[in-house]
């Protein structure tokens, strides 16, 4: 078991990430969601990353009690860069938040953990919050280079200056997302704990107070065990974030 360090209590974020799913025929989920989220208010922040598409369709529904955000950005604020997004464009359709450096973009499009802080510092810029993703690959788990990568990865995609507001951090092993797999709780434990002392390290105060969720196969079934852990703030929900009843049976670990 990985040593416990005191925290000051921090308000978890619950985030569901679509990926590349949902068109307009979904936007019924937000309203299940919006209802269930009224009726017993979770003790944690809720937020939908959709599609880009479906950003403003959701906001125009103002989903009391549910934030949005994005779920990539360019670092530009504008300019030839064909097909893709701005923080500041994410947030005229009405996210709060984007999230940057997941795993998936990583893989797909090759994102350094340069080109990764150059989002975070958009984000910034744009008003949004980051939420920043880490996480290692099996091999490198199998080769014990869990921590080395994570922190590496951590030291490599976050600017100097960030704050509990404006960042969070979500780790997710690769090889849980989509996989139905989850790493032990003294795995998460451990992993996060390193993340923590790594952000107090490096920013102090804020690094003490910056939310750092776990993500990776995470359904009701294991949420209340994953999200007990000792530095585990919240979570980045994938496949579970579709439908509006199994993501709320996920926030029932904050109810
Ligand atoms: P799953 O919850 O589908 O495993 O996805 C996790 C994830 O990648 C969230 O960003």
């Amino acid at each position: 078991m990985a040593k416990r360090i005191s925290t000051p209590k921090i308000k978890a974020l619950v985030a569901g990430n679509w990926k590349m799913n949902g068109t307009g025929r979904q936007l019924g989920e937000v309203s299940k969601l919006v209802t269930a989220v009224n009726r017993k208010k979770p003790s944690a922040d809720v937020m939908i990353c959709p599609p880009a598409t479906l950003l403003s369709r959701m906001a125009a529904l103002k989903p009391k009690g549910v934030a949005l955000g994005g779920q990539d950005c360019n670092a530009d604020i504008e300019g030839a860069h064909t097909g893709d997004i701005s923080a500041e464009m994410l947030k005229d359709a009405g996210a709060r938040a984007v999230i940057v450096g997941h795993s998936e973009r990583r893989a797909d499009h090759g994102e350094s953990d340069k080109a990764v802080r150059a989002k975070v510092e958009a984000a910034h810029r744009a008003g949004l919050m980051a939420i920043m993703c880490v996480g290692e690959s099996l091999k490198q788990r199998k080769a014990g280079e869990t921590l080395k990568i994570v922190q590496a990865q951590l030291r490599g995609s976050l600017p100097a200056v960030c704050t509990a507001k404006n960042t969070v951090i979500a780790y997710e092993p690769v090889w849980a997302i989509g996989s139905g797999l989850t790493p032990t709780v003294a795995q998460v434990e451990e992993v996060h704990a390193a993340l923590r002392k790594a952000l107090m390290r490096r920013f102090g105060d804020e690094g003490a107070k910056m939310r750092i969720l776990y993500g990776g196969s995470v359904k009701p079934a294991n949420a209340t065990e994953l999200m007990s852990v000792p530095n585990v703030n919240g979570a980045l929900v994938g496949g579970a974030s579709l439908k509006a009843k199994d993501f709320y049976g996920i926030l029932q670990a904050y109810c």
